[in-house]
């Protein structure tokens, strides 16, 4: 094939691998801990082909998954990309025929009216089943040992829509809680609400109507509750039909925070309004008393997309980064509002706890963060742990020209982070990744073993570990 284009997203650790390949055993610095057994999966963009033209988003890059296996003290490697029906069609023509871009330049007419599909955001393990997930599509359920894309998944033909990359697990009844955007089609404002026990059933499927059609990237859950925050990137088909552009800032919508009882139904749902700000992570929720409180990584405006009339944004708010922040809902109170506390002023984003608190008030947060110089691309220099308790926060930054990417947290024993935090690490100097082990209540004393993986992970989104059986 031809080269790439040298635009940003294509460049540097954006830029794709080309290969796939296992790799039994790799090198260990330090030791790996014997306590932890399982695989963490990573996913991204890789994208398979160069674009059509010279416009690329991050985000419609095909997905390829990182399989990371470690098993007493060793580490096993492997990467696949998922075979949607869009890679097998690309694959076999030989050269791109979706198009990678928001704008309007026209993929192949061969696959016209197709569904785009790359499966490139999240890749999740739930009940025996590994899905590979972008917020557009119905989610591809993968072999978790091998790496083989096993198909579509319709939870048997109980839900053919779009599903989240960021469902929720609540750890102690092993449900996956899910929602899906544009559930009736295209710039619809229709969300598809949904449970799945943990064998792996569909038990629940619900529609509501959000104020408005938005990218919705992710929510959140309590024991009690369900917050589904409707932020304004907004998606208008009339300003689409007037060559405006799919997915766009448009702040005069505000925010609108759904809150629904668990035990309710999607009917109930109470919408609280907040200025516009645009928010990709929660790190989490829990309901105390008669309030919810979410902490969340809050942007002044959301990154990546155009204004309404197409232009670009102003660089002081476009490229801002986000910030912890605490919102905490009344929920005996007869009012829309909401309270907004900072935690923390560090530009930070992928915001993860130990996955067993999810819903539950949690008193330790991890997420990436730049304190040093702000690259094109905004890479993440560091690993922040927040122990919210005590207020306070440590750091670990791997050095000069290494880079971080989400921190996933894997337990060890009873407790919340009781644990180890799991991060990829790219040597821009070496052009190459390790997997790094921290100990998740002392990140800041550095690695306790690295992992020199056989070939680059490119910057991605979202990974998890899945412990050993
Ligand atoms: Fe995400």
């Amino acid at each position: 094939m031809k080269p790439y284009p040298a635009l940003p997203y294509l460049s540097g650790n954006f830029a794709p691998i080309l290969a796939e390949c296992d790799a039994d055993d790799v090198i260990v610095e330090g030791e790996m801990p014997r306590d932890l057994n399982g695989a963490l999966y990573r996913t991204g963009p890789n994208p398979m082909f160069p674009p059509l033209g010279q416009s690329h988003h991050w985000f419609l890059g095909e997905g390829m998954v990182h399989a990371l296996f470690v098993e007493d003290g060793r580490v096993r490697y492997r990467n696949r990309w998922v075979r949607t029906e869009q890679y097998n069609a690309q694959r076999k023509a030989g050269r791109r025929l979706y198009s990678s871009g928001f704008g309007l330049d026209a993929g192949d007419p061969s696959v016209a009216g197709k569904p785009r599909n790359v499966a490139n955001t999240n890749i999740v393990p739930h009940a025996g089943k590994l899905f590979a997930l972008d917020e557009g599509s119905s989610p591809v359920a993968m072999n978790p040992e091998t790496l083989e894309t096993v198909g579509t998944s319709t939870f048997d033909g109980r839900y053919k829509g779009p599903m989240t990359a960021h469902p929720k697990i609540d750890a102690e009844t092993g449900e996956m809680f899910f929602f899906g955007y544009m559930a009736a089609g295209p710039a619809t404002p229709d969300i598809a609400f949904n449970v799945v026990d943990r064998t792996g059933a569909l038990t629940r499927s619900e529609r509501f109507k959000a104020p408005f059609a938005a990218m919705v990237h992710d929510f959140a859950i309590t024991d009690r509750h369900v917050v589904f925050p409707i932020f304004p990137a907004t998606i208008d088909v009339q300003r689409i039909m007037k060559g405006g552009p799919l997915i766009a800032w448009d702040p005069d919508q505000g925010s609108h925070i759904g809150i629904m009882a668990r035990s309710g139904s999607t009917a109930d749902i109470r919408w609280f309004k907040g200025p516009p700000v645009y928010v990709y992570h929660p790190l989490n929720a829990y309901s105390e008393g008669d309030t919810v409180v979410v902490d969340l990584c809050v942007y002044p405006r959301v990154p990546l997309f155009p204004n309404a009339d197409g232009s670009r944004a102003a660089p002081d708010l476009g490229d801002a980064p986000a910030h912890l922040e605490r919102w905490t809902f009344d929920l005996a109170a007869n009012t829309d509002q909401f309270k907004r506390d900072t935690l923390d002023d560090l530009a930070t984003e992928f915001p993860r706890i130990d996955d067993r608190w999810t819903g539950l008030k949690h008193r330790h947060g991890y997420t990436g963060a730049i304190l040093g110089e702000k690259l094109p691309g905004s890479p993440f220099d560091t690993i922040v742990h927040f122990d919210l308790a005590k207020g306070t926060r440590e750091t670990w930054t791997p050095g000069p020209g290494d880079f971080v990417m989400e921190p996933v947290v894997a337990p060890r024993g009873p407790g919340e982070a009781n644990g180890y935090v799991l991060t990829l690490v790219y040597r821009s100097a070496e052009n190459r990744s390790d997997l790094v082990v921290l100990d998740a209540q002392n990140v800041k004393a550095g690695p306790i073993a690295t992992a020199k993986l056989p070939v680059r992970v490119p910057f991605g989104f979202h990974g998890n570990w899945l412990a050993a059986a």
